[in-house]
């Protein structure tokens, strides 16, 4: 086996799948190469993520295995990236004997010199984090395909009382727009075919005064024939300018991922949100106007401190009201160091539960009514290749996210935008015909 060789294993977010690339372009500029299974490598890394409990647990059970790595070979280098590595920091060494190295998110240009130190006995710990670090001038490694990601900023100034990414990703600093715009054109031109901006409140994006409106439209003309889609969006910071510019250029997904958290008001003041319920209604609303079939996801947190079931039915009401296309929904879970940590944990676990399966119920439910509306429309998917459940079909997606099953043609390949009939639709997928 190639002592350089690399895995690595990636949890979290998309910025951490961003990442990875980045990592693995660091590593290959120094030499490393990347291996496709873990029995190959010499070199296992973990980009984990701290952002619930259960998120944690998983990389703590996955190192209890790696154990058996180590034994097998006690050359093999372990390191830990990423989130958990700028929380945990020096307890991961201190209680995990086969971690050699914890480098957190800011800290990835120093991993070829750490893991040289490895191979010398000695442990490395990199996690200070930077005001300025984008990586901006570092190429992403990645595999030829149709989907590429983009972080076009790192870091977040928002603080919301429930999260730990200000934490573990320092403060809000932006990449330079001509050079994400020249990516996107480098790209589009290796044929890739949907492109997605990154960033933890991409509305924030501030490269001297271009906004992220600015750079959506500059993506879009740099690349006229890829999809452009963006996450994550708070809406603080939303504008008119972004709805226009979205509505503007036909590539520019009509598409927002825009959390709402909670629905009730005096939630969110204490979860440091900085808008109010009525004002996020506005939003959807304008929205709607300014971009004809535009589709909303959210995030949803069942039981933050001192929720009260009216609380909880507000946010059902929200839910409602605004008839999301889909959401991500999740149980608070105390992080130490937060604001909200200070708060107690007060909703019973069984209380949580009930609410967190509530809102999924009622989710299933409308997403179910929003996809039957679409039955007798016509769209244009971008085929991404064969349906999991058959080779008979192919997969394709929507402009506004959705999946799209068509059967199979032998002249339709993936990365074709394909315009299609809705025959069919259950809550998570549409089925159709070409048009
Ligand atoms: N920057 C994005 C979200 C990043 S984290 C945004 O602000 O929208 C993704 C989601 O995880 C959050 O939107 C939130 O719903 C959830 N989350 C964050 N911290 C959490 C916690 N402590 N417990 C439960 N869910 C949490
Ligand atoms: Fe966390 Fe809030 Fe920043 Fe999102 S906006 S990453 S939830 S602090
Ligand atoms: Fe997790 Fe860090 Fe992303 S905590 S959600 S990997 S920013």
């Amino acid at each position: 086996m190639n002592k350089n060789n690399v895995y690595i294993e990636t949890y979290g977010c998309q910025m951490n799948f961003a990442d990875t690339e980045l990592v693995m372009g660091i590593l290959k500029n120094k030499g490393f190469e990347v291996a496709k299974e873990i029995g190959d490598a010499n070199i296992i890394l973990l980009n984990t993520c701290s952002i619930r409990d259960n998120a944690e647990q998983k990389i703590h059970s996955r190192l209890e295995h790696l154990r058996g790595n180590k034994r097998r070979n006690p050359n093999a280098v372990i390191g830990i990236l990423g989130c958990m590595a700028e929380r945990l920091r020096k307890d991961l060494i201190e209680e995990k004997k086969i971690v050699d190295l914890v480098v957190g998110p800011d800290e990835y240009r120093r991993l070829p010199e750490f893991i040289d130190a490895a191979y010398g006995g000695e442990k490395g710990i990199g996690v200070k984090l930077s005001r300025t670090e984008t990586y901006d001038d570092i190429t992403p490694y990645r595999e030829d395909g149709l989907s590429a990601w983009i972080s076009v900023m790192r870091g977040c100034d928002k603080f919301c009382t429930f999260c730990v990414v200000p934490f573990t990703r320092g403060r809000e600093r932006s990449r330079a727009l001509e050079s994400i715009a020249a990516e996107v054109a480098q790209l589009s031109s290796r044929g890739f075919k949907e492109i997605t901006l990154l960033g933890q409140n991409v509305n924030s994006y501030n490269d001297n005064g271009k906004d992220f409106a600015d750079l959506l439209a500059a993506c879009a003309v740099a690349a006229p024939t890829m999809r452009i889609r963006f996450s994550t969006s708070h809406p603080q910071d939303l504008s008119d300018k972004l709805l226009y510019t979205i509505a503007e250029h036909d590539n520019l997904c009509n598409y927002i991922h825009l959390p709402v958290q909670s629905g009730s008001n005096v939630i969110l003041e204490k979860m440091n949100r900085t808008y109010t319920i009525e004002h996020y209604h506005t939003i959807i609303d304008k929205a709607r106007k300014i971009i004809p079939g535009v589709s909303f996801s959210t995030d949803i947190i069942a039981g933050f401190p001192t929720e009260t079931d009216e609380d909880h039915k507000m946010t059902l009401e929200v839910m409602r009201k605004v008839r999301y296309d889909g959401a991500y929904m999740f149980k608070y879970s105390p992080r130490e160091g937060t604001k909200a940590y200070d708060m107690g944990d007060d909703v019973p676990e069984e209380v949580k539960s009930k609410r967190l399966n509530e809102i999924i119920d009622l989710q299933q439910q409308i997403s179910w009514e929003v996809n039957q509306a679409l039955i007798g429309t016509e769209d244009t998917i971008l085929i991404e290749g064969t349906s999991k459940k058959s080779e008979d079909f192919l997969a394709g997606r929507t402009d506004t996210n959705k999946i799209c099953i068509i059967p199979r043609k032998d002249e339709i390949k993936i990365g074709d935008y394909v315009k299609v009939k809705i025959n069919r639709a259950t809550s998570a997928t549409l089925f159709g015909d070409v048009a």
